[in-house]
């Protein structure tokens, strides 16, 4: 294996430190724990596992975590209820909307009803915006997590070629618009994107997020590039990302692992959110 492995263990653990301290600080200030409300619809499994992560990180550095769960058949003004009223609520600091939803239910009529200071993971039009203009704003977290670790690992963008491979709100797009931000060179693939491979070995940073196994590998990476995994897929209870891992560290000079990687901080990043407000 020629790449260095971009754990982030050791940021994690600063960051959770942090945290667990402003978790504190915040309980001593208002008398009760910082809670975060968690919606689902559904049963996906990935969902699940999120949800889970995020769960535990909240225990661990002592936020309050509650789920509010629905089945696949919720009618979407129920939901979007939902969302509206936990976001009125001065006891619940962020509320994050677990994606993805039923076929039925309009992401975005969901998303829409959060108010943006309680929209933690930046899903809705107004965090979007801003993240667009420049301005302060909650950034979806693994897009916030990948600009972390890159910092973290003293891997500056500016100048740099980055291709993002998947074209989400809540992952290729707002990673595109911070890579931008940072002045690096950007361009945005997706499932149609002709001859795929010539681009992306033209990145020298990659940021992968198809939410489909292995689909980056090895002959689509320049050598000497930085691979970013933000794919977090639930196949037969283990958890694989979006990169064919084995191969792409071959070629790679720097990737990140899944399981750890980004998934982790993207946790902690969330909770970074809710804590300290948008950035
Ligand atoms: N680490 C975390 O905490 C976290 C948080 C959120 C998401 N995720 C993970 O990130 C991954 C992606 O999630 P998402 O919400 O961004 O997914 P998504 O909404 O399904 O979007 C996937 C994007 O990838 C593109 N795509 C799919 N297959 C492709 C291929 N073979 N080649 C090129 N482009 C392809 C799609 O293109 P089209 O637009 O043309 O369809 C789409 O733009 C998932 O594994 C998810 O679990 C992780």
């Amino acid at each position: 294996m020629v790449a260095t492995i971009l754990h982030g263990r050791a940021l994690a653990e600063t960051l959770r430190e942090r945290l667990t301290e402003e978790a504190a600080r915040y309980a001593h200030v208002y008398g009760r724990r910082a809670t975060l409300a968690l919606v689902s619809a559904g049963h996906d499994p990935t969902a699940a596992l999120y949800a889970g992560q995020v769960a535990r990180s909240c225990q661990r550095i002592g936020l309050d975590c509650q789920m509010r769960s629905f089945d696949d058949d919720v009618a979407e003004a129920a939901l979007r209820e939902t969302v509206a009223r936990l976001g009125e609520r001065d006891d619940i600091q962020g509320v994050v909307v677990l994606l993805p939803l039923p076929p039925h239910i309009r992401q975005r009529v969901v998303t829409e009803a959060l108010a943006p200071e309680k929209d933690i993971d930046g899903l809705g039009p107004r965090n979007a915006g801003r993240l667009l203009h420049g301005l302060a704003s909650y950034v979806p977290s693994t897009a916030d997590a990948a600009r972390e670790l890159l910092r973290d690992a003293g891997i500056a963008l500016k100048g740099k070629t980055a291709v993002v491979v998947g074209r989400s709100n809540v992952g290729g797009k707002p990673a595109a618009l911070l890579f931008l931000r940072a002045r690096a060179t950007v361009t945005i693939c997706h499932s149609r994107t002709p001859d795929l491979a010539a681009l992306t070995r033209r990145a020298d940073v990659l940021f992968a997020s198809t939410g489909r196994p292995g689909s980056i590998t090895a002959d689509m990476v320049k050598p000497g590039a930085v691979v970013l995994d933000a794919g977090m897929n639930a196949v037969a209870g283990r958890v694989v990302g979006d990169v064919d891992f084995e191969g792409v560290a071959e070629v790679a000079e720097a990737i990140t692992p899944v399981p750890g990687g980004l998934g982790p901080l993207t946790n902690l990043v969330l909770i970074r959110h809710a804590l300290l407000g948008p950035s």
